[in-house]
């Protein structure tokens, strides 16, 4: 029996979510030093993390003007989170909102905002924000298709926004 299986039947686990949401914890972040995932975050003190969210390795996040990244977003390895991009002296605050998904190579510029559960294909260049409920991708990023219903949650275990919020403060299930 699996360690996520054994938590559901002891009643610690009401929904047969993947393990690393069920188990979800705020991982440790200091400055400029990879997290035990992989990814690096310079200006830690301008990140705020959601709950349930995913970050694949060798992600970069530049959080000088600040990054808010929602609850259950994921975002994919190789990626590059600018809120300040010196080369083109560009500044601005980023928001990833709930359930969005960032395809792997992708690099978000200052200013951007990823609406809720929209998706982004691999190796994008997002220099404008991107409204809810749509595929986006290429160089610059553009909707290329919006989907049907809003998917909030879906990682964890299908549920909906009222779902993300039975998963406690630790990231346990209640
Ligand atoms: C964008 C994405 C979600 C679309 O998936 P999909 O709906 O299954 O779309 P398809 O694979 O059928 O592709 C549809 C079209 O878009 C093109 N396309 C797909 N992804 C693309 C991308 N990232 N950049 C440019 N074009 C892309 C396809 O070539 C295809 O073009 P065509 O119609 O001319 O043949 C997916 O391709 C993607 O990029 N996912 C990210 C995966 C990733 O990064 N995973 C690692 C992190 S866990």
């Amino acid at each position: 029996m699996t360690q996520i299986e054994a938590r559901r039947r002891a009643g610690k686990c009401r929904w047969n979510v993947r393990q690393r949401f069920c188990e979800w914890k705020m991982p440790r972040i200091r400055d400029g030093r990879p997290t035990r995932w992989g990814w690096i975050v310079r200006h830690v003190s301008g990140l705020q993390l959601g709950r349930g969210t995913d970050i694949g390795a060798f992600t970069y996040i530049n959080a000088k003007n600040g990054v808010v990244i929602e609850e259950a977003v994921q975002v994919g390895s190789h990626c590059s989170i600018y809120s300040v991009s010196t080369i083109d002296d560009k500044e601005g605050p980023v928001r990833l909102k709930r359930n969005c998904r960032i395809g792997s190579h992708t690099v978000i510029m200052p200013g951007v905002t990823i609406g809720e559960n929209t998706i982004v294909g691999a190796m994008s260049f997002v220099n404008n924000s991107l409204p809810a409920n749509s595929v986006a991708l290429g160089i610059p990023a553009r909707v290329v298709r919006r989907l049907p219903a809003p998917r909030i949650g879906r990682r964890m275990g299908g549920r909906n926004a009222e779902g993300l919020a039975a998963v406690s403060r630790k990231g346990r299930c209640r």
